[in-house]
């Protein structure tokens, strides 16, 4: 039976919804975005997301029918970090429904202006409010039930098409350190950013998709009594016992949206476990259905 304060966690990523239009600027031209665009067009980005809008809905279904309590959200609502981009999100998932939190991913933050005007955190403004230790946005931690819920931004506006690296960055990491250790109250922590600690494959990401200070990032929060680490930026599901990669376990919620890796996380937490459902999208009932389940033990 379940116990009346357990929530229900539905964790998200890696929309990467797109627009008709877009609101190009000259700059745009001669940054990370006109690479974005040929990805999306020439590469076969935007054919892999053919099907987003539909997903999503789907999924917006999904969250109402299962009584999602509360939604989180590790970053790639878009694919060229243009505002037009998220209100398509918006319009598809109505974020005043549900408390959530949410931080960017690396195409969020295309370009070093779509990071500075700061488009991602006005659209997610009702998914970020929280506790934070002083004016700067990130990190930032809010309650849910008997959780904490720690948002951390590890995208970063790059200058060059190649460059898909992260970076939580020294002054974001100092205030987590501080973060943490303010944090009163029991329950587990559960961090949430974009990037991941290692591949589904166990290896750790190539140098040009890599979070530069990771290894700093998991010493603090391994300090910080973290739980567990949830993410996104790979777009299929998997995760990772405590001990294996970090000293807590991994969990990456997958792309939400790209055809045939589809799937979402449904997760409760009881008793130091994090129950998990993977619910993945059946194209042939427009509808996401649970295809497998797991247990990790938190730190
Ligand atoms: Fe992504
Ligand atoms: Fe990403």
């Amino acid at each position: 039976m379940m116990s009346a304060n357990v929530l229900r966690f539905a964790h998200f990523s890696d929309m990467h919804l797109t627009s008709r239009r877009y609101s190009w600027r000259t700059e745009d031209w001669f940054n990370k975005r006109l690479a974005a665009w040929l990805n999306l067009t020439v590469a076969g980005r935007g054919y892999r997301f053919r099907h987003a809008p539909q997903t999503t809905a789907a999924m917006v279904r999904d969250l109402r029918q299962r009584r999602a309590d509360y939604l989180l959200f590790s970053g790639d609502a878009t694919a060229m970090g243009f505002d037009d981009e998220l209100e398509v999100l918006t319009s598809l998932l109505p974020l005043d429904e549900w408390p959530g939190i949410a931080v960017p991913g690396n195409h969020d933050y295309c370009t070093k202006t779509a990071q500075r005007e700061e488009i991602f955190e006005r659209r997610f403004a009702r998914w970020q409010q929280g506790q934070r230790i002083d004016a700067e946005r990130y990190p930032f931690a809010v309650r849910a039930g008997d959780v904490w819920l720690i948002g951390v931004n590890s995208a970063v506006g790059n200058r060059w098409p190649w460059d898909a690296t992260g970076r939580v960055g020294a002054s974001q990491l100092q205030r987590l350190r501080v973060l943490l250790a303010g944090l009163t109250g029991e329950g587990p922590r559960l961090l949430i950013t974009h990037y991941p600690v290692v591949r589904a494959s166990g290896r750790p990401e190539p140098f040009l998709r890599k979070m530069h200070d990771l290894d700093a990032v998991i010493e603090v929060c391994a300090a910080g009594r973290v739980s567990a680490w949830l993410h996104g930026h790979i777009h299929t599901a998997f995760h990772f016992p405590k001990g294996v990669h970090a000293p807590f376990p991994i969990v990456c919620a997958g792309s939400a949206t790209q055809t045939r890796r589809w799937s979402y996380g449904e997760y409760e937490i009881r008793d130091g476990l994090l129950r998990a459902g993977v619910r993945e999208y059946d194209p042939a009932g427009d509808l996401f259905r649970e295809t497998r389940a797991f247990e990790l033990e938190l730190a």
